[in-house]
This record gives structure tokens, sequence and C-alpha cells, in this order.
């Protein structure tokens, strides 16, 4: 164990998120090891989205730090942490930009300026794999809530990050979608 290489470590973290609130986390370390996929499992309440929030400098510990790598996140390099770091939301409803399918997928290379070359061959890919490239001009609100989660986790494979956090994103799955 000792051999393998944590991507993102929790050091002793504390969290609330406002004052005159009991604590979010109290004194939470784990390593999450680079090269496969990591669950956290936990009872409503018990902190797993915090922790994703977390993990993207969305909040910040109050105690504690959070690495990734080696790199200890703070506000200097949460800018380039979020190339390397996706996310998909509990609810992805509030995570769609795009007018359409295909737009939104899209949106996320453009931010990361990718050309508009590859993206003609990225954002099909990313819609095949999770089976919604016939839906690639609906507009996301026309989508069930299952398809409105393979969409955005089309968003972030697009984005080939290092790291991707799936905030219950495939609760309503009715299968897991394999990715190559
Ligand atoms: N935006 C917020 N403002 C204040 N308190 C919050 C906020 N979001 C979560 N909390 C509190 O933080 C605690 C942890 O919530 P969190 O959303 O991380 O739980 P969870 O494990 O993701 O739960 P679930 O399984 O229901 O998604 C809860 O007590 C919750 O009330
Ligand atoms: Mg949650």
């Amino acid at each position: 164990m000792g051999t393998q290489e944590d991507i993102i470590t929790f050091n002793h973290v504390t969290f609330k998120y406002n004052s005159d609130e009991p604590l979010a986390l109290n004194d939470v370390s784990f390593g999450i090891p680079k090269g496969q996929w990591t669950s956290i499992v936990g009872h409503n309440g018990s902190g797993k989205s915090t922790i994703a929030k977390l993990m993207v400098g969305i909040e910040k510990p109050i105690d504690g730090s959070i690495k990734f790598y080696d790199q200890i996140i703070n506000q200097q390099n949460l800018d380039n942490l979020r190339q390397h770091i996706g996310i998909v939301f509990q609810n992805p409803e509030n995570q769609f930009v795009g007018s359409t399918v295909e737009f939104d997928v899209a949106f996320g290379l453009e931010n990361n300026s990718v050309s508009y070359d590859d993206m003609q061959t990225i954002v099909p890919k990313a819609l095949e794999d999770v089976e919604m490239l016939d839906r690639a001009d609906y507009e996301p609100q026309a989508l069930s809530g299952g398809q409105k989660q393979r969409v955005a986790i089309a968003g972030v494979l697009a984005l080939d990050t290092d790291v991707i956090i799936l905030d219950e994103a495939t609760s309503m799955l009715d299968q897991l979608v394999e990715v190559n």
C-alpha cells in the first residue's frame, strides 16, 4: 500500500458552512489513490457532497489541508487545479449552460481553448460513450433525470481531466456506462 501514490489527500480537514452551525467535517484524513475508482459511502448529511466541494475548491477547510498530488490547494493554484479535476454534481440540472446537449458538452472545451476542429471529434465521442449521441440536438431541459446525468458525465469526460468526481451522479442510471 505504501508504494501507491495518492492523487488527492485530505489532512485533518475540518469544515463548517456557517459559524453558528455544527461541523460538517471534523478532522477528516484520507487519500485517494491514483489510477482507480474510489467510493465514499455515508448516510444523508454525513458530508459526502461537502468533501466533493472541498476537493474542487468551492469550499475551503477551516482547519487542515487538501493536496492535489503534493501541492496544497490554495487560492493561487485553484485555477490550475480546476484544469485537472472535473466534477458532476448531485443535481446536474444546475450544471447545464448550453442551449443544446451538444453545445453544453462543447462549452467546457471552449473554456479550455480547445480548437473547433478538436471539438468536432471530442464532443460526439463523449456523447457516444454515455449513449446520448442521438440526443445531441435536444435542449438539456427536455431530457429525463438519468439522461441529464449522462450528459453531465459526457461534459467531464470530454475535458479528459486527471480526476473525475461523481457526486451520486450515477444514482439515476440504470446501468453503468463503459468508458474507454
Ligand atoms: N450549503 C450549505 N449550507 C449550510 N449547510 C450545509 C450546506 N450544504 C450542506 N450542509 C450541511 O452539511 C452537512 C453535510 O452535508 P452534505 O451535503 O455534504 O451531505 P451528503 O453526505 O452529501 O448527504 P446526501 O447523501 O444527502 O447527499 C449536512 O448537515 C448539511 O445540512
Ligand atoms: Mg450529497
